[in-house]
């Protein structure tokens, strides 16, 4: 079909040349078009940068009742009515418990050398704390040994939201600072057991997410509503959870075991870049973040934050923000989506943040706004706020309608123009010193997305939910050959 059109034809079809634009490749100054190594010499990432892919168990695992798994609070959340979307669950999900082989070749495919995965707490301890399932690290066991046997390294998240139902129930989760210590037991054992193979280890996913969502709105598992002050004292707990379990892992796993938390920090960024209003945002940073990740890197809760908190703030000890501060090896990053874009003010704290216009684009999920130069100035911000010297970039990626094309296959080209944008500002980051060391891209293979159910789908492969079967989109071909290049723009 194509065949039958002469080069004219097709320009003109495709509106080229009534813009008066060439449909032939760029030329180079010297009138040849460049090879594409060199094309792609001056946007390459250093050397050694981790290029990786991510999940989470309750995601993708599936076998909820396998092995003497215990329930977790997305278990009873996503099986009460009304909670999720479009009325699924994860009791099968990806089936990636079955599966992992199949996924494990997936990334392998990809060229990446890297993988983010999560351990479900409810399959190690099924009742939160007490005795193990003595069958509880036996599939992550087959997992990494098939990781590491493709030359993949495995990254590590401990917590990713899938709290056992009995904490919740018992103690009211990370309402009590029982939680926090019961996560450390749980990050302490598991690090006996796989440190001699996982030398990089992330916390907590998202605090900041799980908490407000959770606790505060009562949108995610466990459906609560809090008032401020407790609300505040659950993101303490998590916070002390965190802290406690650095220094469990340093205790129990193999020396130079590496860990951090994944943190979807409050980003903020200058609305137009100009010295004062990097400033603004550099002040911002640290302000709607110290919650978290400031309290963790700083040891203290900024004044802003406990004056915004008034009666309302955290209560806590000296002990505790020296756990909470306990120093780590890393920090990882999960860039999406422009939060605060900020300019300088006279007022304090010397920040304004500016309202968002109805037009602002964003991708297939309202949240995901498209503002890729998010992922340059939040990692430069953070590494100047705290004086960071290793950064993960622990997801970033996107939803897309991803519809089967009739050959079968996705076309998506909104997720690669995305990712082609977001890689290009990640790479302007490190080409300055930005001290990103890898990149996660969320997600491996679409799945379970929380309260949207499978109707929201992230993946580099397509999953059809009913047969199992994982398609490669165009994306992962993109990402392949950024991977190969180790460079953005592909
Ligand atoms: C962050 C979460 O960590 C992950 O579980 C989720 O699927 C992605 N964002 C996309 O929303």
């Amino acid at each position: 079909m194509f065949d039958k059109f002469s080069r004219r034809h097709f320009a003109k079809l495709a509106g080229f040349s009534a813009l008066g634009m060439a449909a032939t490749p760029a030329k180079s100054e010297d009138g040849d078009a460049k090879p594409v190594s060199d094309r792609h010499a001056s946007s390459s990432f250093p050397s050694g940068f981790v290029w990786g892919t991510a999940t989470s168990a309750y995601q993708i695992e599936g076998a909820v009742d396998e092995d003497g798994r215990g329930r977790s609070i997305w278990d009873t959340f996503a099986h009460t009515p009304g909670k999720i979307g479009d009325h699924s669950n994860a009791d099968r999900a990806n089936d990636h418990y079955h599966r992992y082989k199949e996924d494990v070749r997936l990334i392998k495919e990809l060229g990446a050398k890297a993988y983010r995965f999560s351990i479900a707490w409810p399959r190690v301890f099924p009742e939160g704390t007490g005795a193990a399932n003595p069958k509880g690290l036996d599939f992550y066991d087959r997992l990494l040994d098939e990781l590491l046997a493709n030359g993949i390294e495995p990254f590590a998240t401990l917590y990713h939201w899938d709290l056992p139902q009995p904490l919740q129930d018992r103690v009211g989760g990370w309402q009590s600072s029982d939680t926090s210590r019961a996560f450390a037991d749980y990050a302490g054992y598991v690090a006996e057991r796989i440190s001699d193979r996982v030398k990089n280890i992330f916390t907590v996913n998202e605090a900041g997410r799980f908490v407000n969502f959770g606790y505060g709105w009562g949108i995610d598992a466990p459906g609560l509503k809090l008032p401020p002050a407790e609300l505040n004292q659950v993101r303490h707990h998590v916070a002390l959870g965190h802290g406690l379990a650095v220094q469990a892992i340093r205790a129990h796993g193999r020396p130079g075991t590496k860990v951090g938390p994944a943190e979807n920090i409050a980003a903020c960024l200058p609305a137009i870049d100009t010295p004062a209003n990097v400033r603004a945002a550099e002040i911002a940073t640290r302000e709607l973040n110290s919650g978290f990740l400031g309290v963790i890197h700083e040891g203290k809760y900024t004044d802003g934050f406990l004056e915004y908190a008034g009666a309302a703030a955290p209560k806590f000890t000296a002990g505790e923000l020296k756990i909470i501060s306990s120093p780590i090896d890393f920090v990882g990053l999960n860039i999406y989506a422009p939060q605060y874009y900020v300019v300088a003010s006279d007022r304090a704290p010397g920040f304004k943040v500016l309202p968002f216009p109805a037009s602002f684009p964003h991708m297939s999920v309202d949240w995901l706004r498209i503002g890729p130069e998010t992922i340059y100035w939040v990692p430069r911000l953070a590494a100047k706020v705290w004086n960071l010297d290793t950064i993960y970039i622990s997801e970033n990626g996107t939803s897309a309608a991803d519809a089967l094309a009739a050959d079968g296959s996705v076309y998506d080209l909104d997720r690669i123009m995305y990712l082609r944008n977001y890689l290009a500002q990640l790479q302007r980051a490190t080409s300055e010193g930005v001290p990103v060391r890898g990149y996660f891209l969320w997600s491996l293979m679409d799945n379970f997305e929380w309260i949207y159910g499978f109707e929201k789908r992230f993946g580099l492969y397509r999953v059809d939910f009913d047969t199992q079967v994982r398609t490669p989109k165009l994306s992962a071909s993109f990402y392949r050959n950024v991977i190969a290049r180790n460079a953005a723009g592909a």
